[in-house]
Order: C-alpha cells, then sequence, then structure tokens
C-alpha cells in the first residue's frame, strides 16, 4: 500500500524510555546473504517448525488473520497456515521474501517491520519468531506493532534461546566464537541477545503489557562437527554475517579447526536449539 494512503504513524506517543540497545543508528540485520541456505542451516530439523508452530498455535485465534513480522523464508508462517491460519508474512530481505512468497502462495509483503504498510489499529494478532535479537531498534518495531494492532490485539513474541549451559561440545565452541566475536572491537552491528526481561522493558516502552510469559522450549537436531564446521565456513550464523578481515583470520578460522579436529568428527551430536520463551503482548 502507498505511504499516502496510510494513516499517520504520530498517533502513537513516543515513549518516555530510552534504551541504549535501542540506538536508531544500528541497523536491522537483513537476512539476504543467508537466504539460499537458511532453511538447511540445522540439517535434519523440520522439528523446529513443528514446534515452534506448536507453541504458537495456543496463542492465535483462526478466526483473524496473523500478521508475522520477519518471516524469513515464511517456514513458521507455513506451518502455522497447515493448520488453518490465514498468514501473511513480512520480511526485510527481498530473497528471504520471495522463498516466502513460494510457499505462502503470496501472502508476503516486502517491508520493514519500522514501517509496516498496515493501517492503524487494523490487525488482531501479530506475531514474531526470532526476530526481536536482530532488529537494529525493537522499540521501534513494538510501537509499529502497537500501532497496526487493534486495541487489546495481541503480539506473541518468541526470541531465540540462548544454548543451555554445559551443553553439547559444538554449541561450546560456537558459543567460545560468538563470545570472542563480541568482545573483539568490531561490533556485530544488528544483532543483540535480550533476555526475556530485557524484551519485556522494551516492549513496555512501546505501550504494550505483558498478558502472559510462557517458559522456554528447546527442539534437538542431529549435525556432526564436520556439518558444522561447514556451516561455520558458509557463514549460516546471523553472527557472521559482518565479520571479515582479522576476525574471520583469528576467531572464526580456529573455531573451523577446533570443530573439525573434535574426535569422530564425521559422528551427528544431538544439539538443542529453541525459544527463551513465549511472550504475549497486549496493545
Ligand atoms: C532469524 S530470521 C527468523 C526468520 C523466521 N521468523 C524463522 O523463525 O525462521 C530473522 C528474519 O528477520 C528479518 N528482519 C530483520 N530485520 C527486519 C526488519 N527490520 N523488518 C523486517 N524483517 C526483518 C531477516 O531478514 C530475517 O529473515
Amino acid at each position: 500500500m502507498p505511504a499516502a494512503a496510510r494513516d499517520p504513524v504520530e498517533t502513537i506517543a513516543p515513549s518516555p524510555v530510552t534504551f541504549p540497545a535501542a540506538s536508531p543508528t544500528v541497523r536491522s540485520l537483513s537476512f539476504e546473504d543467508l537466504a539460499v541456505d537458511y532453511d538447511a542451516r540445522f540439517g535434519r530439523a523440520s522439528a523446529r517448525e513443528q514446534l515452534l508452530a506448536d507453541i504458537l498455535k495456543p496463542y492465535l485465534h483462526r478466526e483473524h488473520p496473523v500478521i508475522d513480522i520477519g518471516t524469513g523464508t515464511g517456514n513458521l508462517a507455513y506451518q502455522l497456515q497447515a493448520k488453518g491460519f490465514v498468514v501473511t508474512g513480512v520480511d526485510l530481505s527481498p530473497r528471504m521474501a520471495r522463498i516466502a512468497a513460494r510457499r505462502l502462495c503470496s501472502r508476503v509483503v516486502l517491508a520493514d517491520a519500522f514501517d509496516l504498510p498496515f493501517r492503524n489499529a487494523s490487525a488482531a494478532q501479530l506475531c514474531s519468531i526470532w526476530l526481536t535479537h536482530v532488529v537494529g531498534n525493537p522499540v521501534r518495531v513494538f510501537l509499529e506493532a502497537k500501532r497496526v494492532l487493534r486495541p487489546g490485539g495481541r503480539y506473541v513474541v518468541l526470541p531465540v534461546g540462548v544454548p543451555e549451559a554445559g551443553g553439547d561440545e559444538i554449541s561450546d565452541i560456537i558459543e567460545s566464537m560468538n563470545d570472542q566475536l563480541s568482545r573483539s572491537g568490531e561490533a556485530r552491528l544488528g544483532l543483540a541477545w535480550r533476555t526475556t526481561g530485557e524484551n519485556l522493558l522494551l516492549a513496555e516502552a512501546a505501550g504494550f503489557h505483558a498478558a502472559h510469559v510462557g517458559p522456554p522450549a528447546y527442539f534437538s537436531y542431529y549435525q556432526s562437527p564436520m556439518e558444522a564446521a561447514a556451516a561455520v565456513e558458509a557463514r549460516l550464523f546471523g553472527s557472521l554475517l559482518r565479520v571479515c578481515g582479522r576476525e574471520w583470520h583469528s576467531i572464526v578460522e580456529p573455531t573451523i579447526a577446533r570443530l573439525r579436529n573434535l574426535p569422530s568428527p564425521y559422528a551427528p551430536r544431538r544439539r538443542r536449539s529453541g525459544v527463551q520463551a513465549v511472550i504475549e503482548l497486549e496493545a
């Protein structure tokens, strides 16, 4: 919809609270360069989409359309469609959106979550899976979600989960790489791992209140050290999208070598990933 046809965004009162993590100068992380390989990044783990769709289902109502902000390749939205929901996906990346459009029979909009092409108070329910850690300014996303939701409408947010402590040896090596990257002066723009409490504070700053907060949920998948090394080499992680030069040489290359040097490197290990909470926000 052209911008002129939209209701003005200025009707939303700006939040009196400011957070350092919400700097408007930090860009969102478009997954444009990950699109082709995105659906393969967990190897044999379609269990992920099933699990997350099952978690979302009780929070959504089939009689109202759902808007999935940051839909990616539409994998979750597709599972919801299969369960009888009418879902429209929104994503910043043209390649991700094109894959989603094929999957969702064109119910996809190429747009920034900061500027959604929907009218004020026009939606009953929104969801986002693994979005809040990749947007440059989460308060702007929450403000925009609040704008398009009807009073009493719901925004169900599933933030990415952090690996469990004492997890598998592959996770330990990759977490150590991520720690080194975040400590090395060159910021990983657009990536910020937030706790549930921090996400709630940001949502409340935008005028939401938490209707319900559900527990973390994890799914299992199997991956060998060699497959994990190949995934790192191919940058199939948001944390690697903008790493190059010195950091790649001193942090990422040794990580690849550590993975390849694990015992029985072709033997799949059981790994876990998931969501840190289910956050149901009421507008
Ligand atoms: C980690 S992926 C999650 C995709 C999907 N929800 C899933 O669970 O597989 C994050 C997605 O958010 C998109 N994204 C990042 N910033 C965005 C923004 N400001 N507006 C819309 N989409 C955005 C990325 O392009 C990417 O497709």
